[in-house]
């Protein structure tokens, strides 16, 4: 507070590869743009007209010229384009070991949970030098999470699931953001991610989550919602058994396959009829449109992970092996755990 900064803290692992392109983006900014002002003042000066020099004279221009100002700064531009791409695609894949966190955005919040169950809002707890991918899903309009210690931005959208992962690496707490207009409150929708030691972590966890796991809260709601009839017990062909579903390709009545991932499973909870297994008919599950919130399908989804074919629910706190260095180029030197 009060102190001026031009960059926010850099507290993620990847924070110095965006400030490196950034920088280097920004100078080429500057010296084109000085360039560009310096030779328009001192031609205006040079070939103003002035006595015996009333007639411009008649140039035909020159294609060495233009060949070598379309050249140079094309391949300035192709220096951008392959650096921004490979950090796109540095970012692009969490590590398999990443702790998965929730987040719901809705009118003005942000809603967290965490694998054993724990929640909050407007604050997220991480432990530091280990990866941890977050799935992003909005309640209500598209809002935006933003974390600008981490580097890190992402829309959330209503109806799909976004994925950002990170390496915190510097205890502290950091300011979060939503940076898309939402409504009346856009501006209060801040808050703060605290990034722990990993003991202190293990203790934080440990002092929430007494309404069980998400995949317990998940199965609760399983039997609540009458799933559990159909969908574990049945085998007279009305609607597919969901153990070891999660996870596996699944064949569809139109002849084509999907993942029984969570973007599947969450449109099938909320539009039966949108994809329909082989061998089984549309219209006998109800829509549960409206009546289970993103937090619970996300429950829900743990759950059907829990009793999952691949992949099998990793212990909540369970600790997971550092990053690779390899992953992220930029890793600090991780701490031993
Ligand atoms: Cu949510 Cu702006």
């Amino acid at each position: 507070m009060g102190k001026f900064q031009v960059f926010p803290d850099a507290a993620a692992t990847n924070a110095s590869a965006y400030d490196y392109l950034y920088y280097f983006e920004s100078i080429v900014t500057v010296v084109m743009v000085v360039l560009i002002f310096t030779c328009v003042t001192v031609f205006a000066f040079k070939y103003r007209r002035r006595p015996g020099n009333e007639n411009t004279p008649l140039i035909h221009g020159s294609t060495k010229l233009e060949i070598t100002w379309s050249i140079i700064p094309f391949l300035v531009m192709l220096v951008m384009f392959f650096w921004g791409a490979k950090i796109y695609f540095d970012n692009g894949k969490p590590p398999a070991n990443a702790i998965d966190i929730f987040v719901v955005g809705k009118q003005w919040m942000w809603k967290v949970q965490y694998p054993g169950g724990q929640r909050e809002i407007n604050e997220l707890h991480v432990p530091v030098d280990r990866p941890v991918k977050l799935t992003l899903a909005s309640e209500d309009v598209i809002h935006s999470f933003f974390l600008p210690a981490f580097r890190l931005k992402r829309d959330v959208v209503p109806g799909r699931y976004n994925t950002e992962w990170f390496i915190a690496n510097k205890p502290g707490r950091y300011h979060i953001f939503c940076a898309e207009y939402c409504g009346t409150e856009h501006s209060g929708m801040i808050g703060w991610v605290t990034v722990m030691k990993q003991d202190e972590y293990e203790n934080w966890l440990a002092g929430g989550g007494s309404s069980g796991t998400m995949a317990e809260q998940g199965e609760k709601l399983f039997s609540q919602l009458g799933c559990v009839s159909c969908h574990l017990t049945e085998s007279a062909g009305r609607c597919p058994n969901l153990k070891g579903v999660y996870g596996t390709k699944q064949q569809l009545a139109d002849g084509s396959a999907v993942m029984a991932d969570d973007a599947y499973i969450r449109e099938s909870i909320l539009n039966p009829n949108a994809k329909i297994v082989y061998g089984y008919k549309p219209d006998i599950m109800p829509t549960f449109q409206g009546q289970v919130s993103e937090e619970n399908l996300l429950q829900l989804i743990a759950y059907l992970k829990s009793i999952g074919g691949k992949r099998p629910a990793v212990a909540p706190g369970a600790p997971a092996a550092p990053a690779k260095a390899k992953l992220v180029k930029t890793a600090s030197a991780g701490s031993m755990q």
